[in-house]
C-alpha cells in the first residue's frame, strides 16, 4: 500500500503517512493551521507514546521561529491517581519533558487534573469547570488505546458526559506497565477528560501507529457507535482528522477496499 494516502469518511478526514515522522509532520500541519487561526485558543493535549512525534516537530517549528504558542491555555486529557507531579510517570512531567520545557505555553496557562488532589471527585469537577468556561476550546489530541479508549473512558455501558475518576482495566494497566517497573506499580485509577468533554472541542485530531491500533481503528472510525469503544463517539463529531501510520491504517483500508 502506498503512502501518503487521504481518505474522507462523511466528518472525518484520514490521512496515511508512511512512518512516524511523517505522522508526526502531518499532524503538526493540522494543529499549526489551527493555531494560526486561533492563536489564543484552548487547545487539549494528550500523552502517551503517540504524540510525541507530534510533539519533536511542534519543538522543531517553535526552534526554527514557525510557531507561537504563548496565546493558548492548554489542557490535557487525564492524569493517574494518585500521583505526584515529580513523578517521572505522571503525564504532568511527561507534558513538561516532551513538549511545555520547549515550547512558549505560559505556566500559568497550562491545566491538566492533579493527580494530588485530595478529593478526586472536587478534581473532577474543578476541571470540568475550568474547560466548560473556556469561550473557545479549538481542537483536541487523542491517542487511541488498544480498547478502543480515548483518554482513560475505559468500555462502559454509556459515554462518560464529563470529567470522571476512572478504574482503569486491567488491559490499560498491562498495556501503560512498559513504562512502570511492574504492572504493580501503574496507579490503578485515573481522573480524566469525559467522552462529552472532548466532544466539546471544535476540532479532534487523533493519531494512531502501529499494528496494534490497526483493528480498533477500523473499529472506532466504521463499527458501531458503542461505548464499548469509546472512541467510536467521534463518529458523531462535527470535525475530526485521524492520522495513521501504514501499519495502524491496515484494516481500515482492508475492509474500505473491500468495499468499494
Ligand atoms: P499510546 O497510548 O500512545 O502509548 O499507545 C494511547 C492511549 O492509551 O490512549
Amino acid at each position: 500500500m502506498s503512502a501518503p494516502r487521504t481518505i474522507t469518511l462523511d466528518n472525518i478526514t484520514v490521512y496515511i503517512e508512511a512512518n512516524d515522522t511523517d505522522v508526526g509532520k502531518r499532524a503538526a500541519d493540522v494543529f499549526c493551521t489551527t493555531l494560526t487561526q486561533a492563536p489564543n485558543a484552548a487547545y487539549g493535549f494528550a500523552t502517551g507514546s503517540t504524540p510525541v512525534c507530534l510533539y519533536k516537530e511542534l519543538i522543531a517549528r517553535y526552534k526554527a521561529g514557525l510557531l507561537d504558542m504563548s496565546g493558548i491555555t492548554a489542557f490535557n486529557l487525564d492524569e493517574y491517581y494518585p500521583i505526584t507531579k515529580e513523578n517521572d510517570q505522571s503525564y504532568d512531567y511527561f507534558m513538561s519533558t516532551e513538549l511545555f520545557n520547549h515550547v512558549n505555553v505560559k505556566p500559568e496557562n497550562r491545566d491538566i487534573p492533579s493527580g494530588e488532589a485530595p478529593d478526586p471527585e472536587a478534581e473532577c469537577l474543578r476541571y470540568e469547570k475550568a474547560i466548560r468556561t473556556q469561550e473557545d476550546f479549538k481542537l483536541q489530541i487523542l491517542g487511541i488505546g488498544e480498547n478502543g479508549h480515548i483518554g482513560f473512558n475505559e468500555p462502559a455501558s454509556t459515554f462518560p458526559a464529563k470529567t470522571n475518576y476512572v478504574e482503569l482495566t486491567e488491559s490499560t494497566i498491562a498495556a501503560n506497565a512498559r513504562f512502570f517497573e511492574s504492572a504493580a506499580d501503574v496507579p490503578k485509577h485515573a481522573l480524566t477528560m469525559g467522552v462529552g468533554t472532548i466532544m466539546m472541542a471544535e476540532q479532534v485530531l487523533l493519531i494512531a501507529t502501529g499494528p496494534k491500533k490497526s483493528r480498533i481503528v477500523y473499529e472506532s472510525l466504521l463499527g458501531s457507535i458503542d461505548p464499548q469503544v469509546s472512541a467510536s463517539a467521534l463518529q458523531m463529531h462535527r470535525n475530526v482528522t485521524v492520522v495513521l501510520d501504514t501499519d495502524a491504517a491496515h484494516d481500515l483500508l482492508a475492509n474500505l477496499d473491500s468495499v468499494s
